[in-house]
């Protein structure tokens, strides 16, 4: 069973405070490097938008990062885990793209900013652990200004006949014996399967996207569909 609400939230908060220093390693080993490439197609889908842009779930800072890579400007990095932030400034001390980069510990579902506040919004791999996905969804429309765009990053389920068993079989039980050998925490890796198996698919997401406020909304595969990228516009 999954957690909700309040408890989702705290479980998740612990789960990533618990395998913050080889988070990294283990996303980039079990995607086999993909996952560098997912958040350059993500940041790209920004690289018109200037600054401030807005990471949601930011974690340690990779994404935030390739965003000032591909354009330098202000990027606001939130997440509600401090340990994750303060380990990916930690890993960027020394690079110039920490300059552009702000960290706030704060909660996605209630963001401290005004309305109408940046011109983009980005999220990877966070919607998917939200306790609550349309306030998310509906904080990110509101924080946006009117034309800005949102880029979501999330892990779906595999459709091609071949692969889609492989895959499943690769999370369920592959992923926890690395994440597990790695972090020392299995079960994070074991609600990692758990939390994509439950998650909406994507025509799902999308029609939540529309339903908040979002036009424009669409999404493509990347990787055989072990990722969708969703993009979409505040009115
Ligand atoms: C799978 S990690 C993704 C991190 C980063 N975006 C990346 O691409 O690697 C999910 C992150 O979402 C954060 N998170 C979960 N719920 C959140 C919430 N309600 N508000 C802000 N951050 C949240 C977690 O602390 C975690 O750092």
């Amino acid at each position: 069973m999954l957690p909700e609400g309040a408890e989702k939230k705290c479980y998740v908060r612990e789960k990533f405070s618990r395998v913050t220093r080889r988070y990294d390693l283990v996303n980039t080993l079990g995607s086999f490097g993909l996952d560098h490439w997912w958040r350059y197609q993500a940041a790209r889908e920004l690289a018109r938008f200037p600054g401030p842009i807005l990471d949601l779930c930011a974690g340690t800072l990779t994404l935030a990062k390739e965003i000032v890579r591909q354009r330098p400007r202000l990027v606001m990095a939130l997440d509600i885990c401090w340990e994750m932030l303060a380990y990916g400034r930690l890993r960027l001390a020394t690079h110039p793209a920490l300059s552009f980069i702000r960290l706030l510990v704060g909660d996605a579902e209630r963001l401290p900013f005004a309305a109408e506040s940046f011109f983009g919004v980005s999220v990877a791999f966070g919607v998917r652990n939200l306790a609550h996905l349309e306030r998310g969804l509906a904080e990110m429309v509101r924080v946006l200004k009117p034309g800005g765009k949102a880029v979501i990053l999330e892990f779906s389920r595999p459709k091609a006949p071949l692969f889609a068993p492989v895959y499943r079989r690769y999370l369920r039980y592959f992923m926890p014996l690395l994440g597990g050998a790695l972090t020392g925490d299995r079960e994070a890796y074991e609600y990692l399967a758990r939390s994509i198996a439950a998650f909406p698919e994507p025509e799902e997401l999308a029609g939540l996207m529309r339903e908040v406020g979002f036009s424009e909304v669409s999404y493509r595969p990347l990787t055989l569909g072990v990722v969708h990228l969703y993009t979409a516009l505040k009115p």
